[in-house]
């Protein structure tokens, strides 16, 4: 397989509004970030993406953008942005964007003028549709609850907003509309950044018949067979490339909702015609249900294990994937899936983590993450800042679909406010986020769980991850070996190896609270391991080994 960097990169996401206020108004900003770069260095990660930085509105945080090439002022300035990025660099980290295109804000001067007439020059920059009988084009309903159309009056006609109404869709049919997306990505590229991490890129190309969708609980027709992988999509993303992806050294990362193994092949193809790897859903839906994620469901670990290795064997030399837990629309993993209570916390962070980055592919840390931060105790709807939490409760309360209290715990399980609460720098006021009032609660357990404490200590969650991203530097292996899942009916343990070249890694993880046998499989002897990484202290292995709760041990044998 082909060796590039950003196979070999371990990447750390920021979610600047939570990161670190420089300046006291609450609100994490550029600066704040500078700041704790050499933080981020101490940790050993390579590259940075960097949540949306541009000048919004904030219906959505940043993710409804009213100027790709300014910086919203409560992050700061272009000039805190530049002294960022050069930061950065000399560090040696390198900074990937988030790219919002399958969207504008309203606020964005093209939809100023799109919806000022039929026939403004701006008008087919997004997507306008006559009304059918007095109601809306179509059935579809939008991520964020409602109708995905709006009715403007100034032209008798609606838009479409497949996120919130002030998050209008891009018309990506009209080649302009590309052409100015091409241009501004290439503005990024000039000043010198080092990827795209491109926001719901699988949706930007609709089925131009806009039928309506298969009925909902929800009483709205579900979008997803017309928008997901679209009929052109492949088709813009070769262009893109074309234009700008191909003339610089970039990491390019799709998130891609609704994305198929077959489908993440082409995406994400070892070829580089469109993307370097895509972020796909299917192991972060598995608690879902028929009211969409809201509910508290575990994930079942069988199935997990069944997603995952089909993600990691069918992308094997064809493709490349993507490792993540969490990100700022998901809830923290140690609470989803790990043991949040404080006689398991650490140890069960720690088997989460080496998981996730003993697999193949380019794994992803949510800030945060490192520090085996939890999900938050919010007790009540003013508590949220999420547009999609706040309207979830109304849409389905109010529906009487779901109780108050029942909403209120599933909100706590899967709100995106959990992973949006502030860093958690120390054990000082806000935990040392900010000098003034945080702009969402800070997470009550801060004086527990905070960086400076784990920085000091040697057994931290910090220094954790710090070792498994220096093993990855250290063993091809875990880049570029091969991955068998083993013991797939195993309702506990999750293991699996890794191979290359005749080496061979062992991955073992107990995901249940109980003590646990495990016998060394077939073609490994005791003698001939190695332990590179475990949660507990076990000096050596042996045939039989009784596993303690959410213990993990990684073995690696060599060729001969
Ligand atoms: C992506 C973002 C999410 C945002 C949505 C609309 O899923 O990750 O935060 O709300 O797109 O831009
Ligand atoms: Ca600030």
């Amino acid at each position: 397989m082909k060796k590039t960097w950003w196979k070999e990169s371990v990447v750390y996401q920021i979610y600047p509004r939570s990161f670190k206020d420089s300046n006291g108004d609450g609100i994490g900003d550029l600066n704040g970030i500078t700041e704790k770069l050499d933080y981020l260095k101490e940790l050993g990660i390579d590259v940075i993406w960097l949540s949306p930085v541009y000048e919004s509105p904030n219906d959505d945080n940043g993710y409804d953008i009213s100027n790709y090439q300014g910086i919203m002022k409560e992050f700061g300035t272009m000039e805190d942005f530049d002294r960022m990025l050069a930061r950065a660099h000399e560090l040696g980290i390198r900074i990937v964007m988030d790219l919002v295109v399958n969207h504008t804000s309203d606020e964005h001067p093209w939809f100023v003028e799109s919806r000022k007439s039929k026939d403004n020059p701006y008008r087919d920059y997004y997507i306008w549709k006559e009304g059918k009988d007095g109601r809306e084009p179509n059935n579809w309903s939008s991520c964020f609850g409602g109708s995905a159309w709006k009715y403007d009056e100034a032209t008798d006609m609606y838009f479409l907003h497949l996120f919130s109404p002030k998050q209008p869709d891009l018309n990506w049919e009209n080649e302009r509309v590309r052409r100015a997306v091409y241009e501004m990505m290439d503005w990024w590229c000039q000043k010198g950044i080092d990827g795209f991490r491109m926001d719901v890129i699988s949706m930007i190309s609709k089925d131009p018949a806009y039928p309506d969708g298969e009925l909902k609980e929800n009483g709205y027709g579900d979008y997803g067979p017309y928008v997901y992988n679209g009929p052109r999509v492949h088709e813009y993303l070769q262009e893109m490339n074309r234009e700008v992806l191909s003339r610089y050294d970039l990491l390019t990362v799709g998130e891609c909702a609704g994305v198929t193994v077959e489908e993440a092949r082409r995406y994400a193809n070892l070829d580089s015609r469109e993307l370097n790897m895509v972020f796909q859903f299917e192991h972060m839906n598995l608690d879902g249900g028929e009211t969409f994620k809201w509910n508290d469901r575990k994930i079942d670990l069988v199935e997990l294990k069944q997603t995952l290795s089909k993600w990691q064997t069918q992308l094997h030399e064809k493709a490349w994937n993507s490792l993540y837990w969490c990100n700022h629309d998901q809830p923290r993993i140690l609470s989803r899936l790990g043991n949040d209570g404080d006689a398991y916390r650490e140890i069960s962070a720690k088997m989460l983590a080496t998981c996730l980055h003993m697999m193949q592919g380019t794994p992803y840390i949510y800030q945060g993450e490192e520090l085996g931060m939890t999900n938050v105790p919010f007790s009540s709807l003013e508590d949220f800042r999420d547009i999609e939490s706040i309207n979830a409760y109304h849409e389905y309360v109010e529906r009487g679909r779901i109780t108050p209290e029942d909403m209120m715990r599933y909100l706590c399980c899967k709100s995106r406010d959990n992973a949006r609460t502030p860093m958690q720098w120390n054990d000082e006021k806000n935990a040392g986020f900010t000098e003034g009032a945080p702009w969402i609660m800070v997470n009550p357990n801060y004086p527990k769980i905070n960086a400076k404490e784990q920085l000091s200590r040697e057994t931290s969650v910090f220094h954790y991850y710090q070792k498994l991203i220096r093993l990855r530097k250290e063993h091809e292996i875990i880049v570029y070996g091969n991955y068998t899942l083993l013991l797939p009916e195993d309702p506990a343990l999750y293991v699996y190896t890794r191979e290359l070249d005749g080496e061979k890694l062992l991955v073992v993880c107990n995901f249940s609270d109980q003590a646990k046998d495990f016998s060394l499989p077939e073609g490994f002897s005791p003698r001939k391991l190695t332990r590179l990484i475990g949660n507990y202290d076990r000096p050596a292995a042996e045939v039989r080994m009784e596993l303690s709760p959410y213990e993990t041990i990684v073995f690696l044998q060599a060729s001969k």
